[in-house]
This record gives structure tokens, C-alpha cells and sequence, in this order.
């Protein structure tokens, strides 16, 4: 580990101390969509106009610490992001392509290119609803519509995750969909920093919900803990200055037990696999950070979605 590492250890779990990354300080996870944001354009995934002056800001603030990392071999936080990214990409495309999902609802999409990507790619055969926190998903109403983006088949919804019910929650907004057709639940980046009790009951809502749908699946990024080395150590640390809280980074010690949590919680199937075995190894090969990436898929109801 760097000789700077067990200082910034120290400052992250002072952080830690002060506040949690829930519910209550949703303020504090926002700064990251800029910073993903700016990662999405920088490697030519996003549009430009989907980049923003406080992502670059960001960017530049973590990058001196994760070429340290990069040159000790640990991990950067680029390529563990670009591996999620990407993986993700490729389940949401073989939902499309192989199982009938006309629908996909993104949480937490922050300034995300996904939507404006696959609205592009399948134009009127795909609905597309974009949703995150209101003052988000204002910004990123208001960008998608200067690029042209917007219409009847791609939209900003808002969201809160962690509302069980009426305008704003997770059944709300699947309520506005068809239930005969596929659908698609995706959520990046959210997810590691929800407390368990929280992200468990955002999985109950969801399966509850989804299984009003004939065929539905789930998919989102996920970490996983347990034998991580002082170098994930770091990089645990380094998010956690870098947002302004504690990283809940894991909650589950392997893909057993997420998949068994998944299942607890009304996903009649569920699997967790590393992001690197679903892209190529080109795509992989960036860093240490792409195998940190895990990535979940759980469906619900008898019908393949
Ligand atoms: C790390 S960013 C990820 C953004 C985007 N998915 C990406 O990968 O670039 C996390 C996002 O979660 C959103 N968020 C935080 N709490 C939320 C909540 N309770 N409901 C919905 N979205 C939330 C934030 O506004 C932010 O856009």
C-alpha cells in the first residue's frame, strides 16, 4: 500500500463517524453521478454535454491517487466503473435481444448515457425512463432534451428508491408501464451506498412490483466483500473521502449470499458473477478495479424476461 494510504484511511473513517450513506444524506451520493458522468464521456461512451464541469473537477481531484494506485497495481476507480458499465450493458442487451424486454426502467441514473443510447439504438421499440432524485433528474431532463433525446419512447421520471409507495416510488412509476410486455429494472452505482436494511427492502419493493409483469428482470452492480487485500483497502478508502461519507461497499460476503438475499426478498432466480466474465478481455483488461466489479441479475415471475 502507499505510504499515503493509512492517512487517508484514517480521514475516511473519521468521515465515517460523521454520517452514513442513506437515505438521510442522498446530497452526499449526487457529487458522484458528475464524477461517473465525466468517466462515461472521457472514455467515449457518453456525449459530451452529458459531462459537467464539476465531474471534470472531481476527476482531476482523484486522479493523482489513483495513478498511484494504477502504478503499485491496485485498482483505479476507472476501470472498476468501466467494467460495471459495460457488463451491464451487455445484460440489458441480451434482455432486449433474447428475452422480449420492450421496457426498461434505469434508477439512479444520474448523468448516465445508457438511456440515451439504447433510445438511439432501438429507437420506437424500446421505452426508456430515465429516473433519480428530483434535482437530478432535472438536470438530466434538461440535458437529454438540449441533445434531442427526449420524446414519447425516452423521458426523466423522478425517484426515490427507498419510498415504498405513491408518486416518486418504485411501484408508482412501474404503474405507468404495461404490464403484458417485458420489462427491465437497471440500477449502476446506487446500490453500494444503501445500508443492507435499505437496499434489502428496495429489493422487496422491486420483486413485489415487477411481478405484476409477465416476465421482468433486475440488474445492477454489486460488491462483494471478504479477502480483500490492504489495496481494495485503499481504494474502499478513497471513495469514501472522495464522496464525503462511509462507503457501504459490501454487503455480502460472496455471490452465494447475495443471490440467496436476492431470493429472500421475491426474485424467483438470481445470479451475481464478475463483471470481467461478461465482456471482453480487452474491455477487462484495463486495471486490478475491473475485478473488484460484480454485477446482479434476478428475475421474477415463470416467463423469461
Ligand atoms: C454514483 S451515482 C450513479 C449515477 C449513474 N447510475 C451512473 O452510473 O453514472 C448515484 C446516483 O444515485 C442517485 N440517488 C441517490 N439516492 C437515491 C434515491 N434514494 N433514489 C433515487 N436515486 C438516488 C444520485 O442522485 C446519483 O445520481
Amino acid at each position: 500500500m502507499s505510504a499515503g494510504a493509512p492517512a487517508l484511511l484514517a480521514v475516511a473513517k473519521r468521515r465515517g463517524d460523521r454520517g452514513r450513506m442513506d437515505a438521510a444524506r442522498p446530497e452526499a451520493i449526487s457529487p458522484t453521478a458528475h464524477y461517473t458522468g465525466y468517466v462515461w464521456a472521457r472514455n467515449g461512451l457518453s456525449d459530451p454535454q452529458l459531462a459537467t464541469a464539476k465531474g471534470r473537477l472531481l476527476y482531476e481531484a482523484l486522479r493523482p491517487a489513483m495513478l498511484l494506485s494504477g502504478a503499485l497495481g491496485g485498482p483505479t476507480l476507472e476501470s472498476y466503473l468501466l467494467a460495471r458499465h459495460r457488463a451491464l450493458d451487455v445484460l440489458l442487451e441480451r434482455a432486449i435481444s433474447e428475452a422480449g424486454v420492450t421496457q426498461v426502467l434505469e434508477l439512479a441514473c444520474g448523468l448516465s448515457p445508457r438511456g440515451w443510447r439504447f433510445a438511439r439504438r432501438y429507437g420506437s421499440r424500446l421505452t426508456y425512463i430515465e429516473a433519480d432524485l428530483p434535482a437530478m433528474a432535472a438536470l438530466k431532463r434538461r440535458t437529454l432534451k438540449r441533445m434531442g433525446s427526449l420524446g414519447a419512447h425516452h423521458f426523466v421520471a423522478d425517484v426515490d428508491v427507498l419510498r415504498a409507495g405513491g408518486p416518486g416510488s418504485i411501484p408508482g412509476l412501474l404503474g405507468r408501464l404495461r404490464a403484458e410486455e417485458g420489462l427491465a429494472v437497471i440500477v449502476e452505482g446506487l446500490v453500494g451506498y444503501l445500508e443492507t436494511e435499505a437496499l434489502l427492502g428496495m429489493w422487496r419493493t422491486l420483486a413485489r412490483s415487477m411481478s405484476a409483469f409477465g416476465a421482468a428482470v433486475y440488474l445492477s452492480d454489486l460488491q462483494l466483500g471478504g479477502g480483500a487485500g490492504q489495496s481494495v483497502a485503499l481504494f474502499r478508502a478513497l471513495l469514501s473521502v472522495f464522496v464525503g461519507g462511509r462507503v457501504a461497499l459490501h454487503h455480502f460476503h460472496d455471490a452465494a449470499e447475495a443471490e440467496r438475499a436476492l431470493r429472500e426478498a421475491g426474485f424467483t432466480e438470481a445470479s451475481v458473477v464478475p463483471a470481467p466474465a461478461l465482456i471482453s478481455p480487452r474491455q477487462a483488461r484495463v486495471a486490478a478495479g475491473a475485478s473488484l466489479a460484480h454485477v446482479a441479475s434476478a428475475r421474477v415471475g415463470d416467463r423469461r424476461a
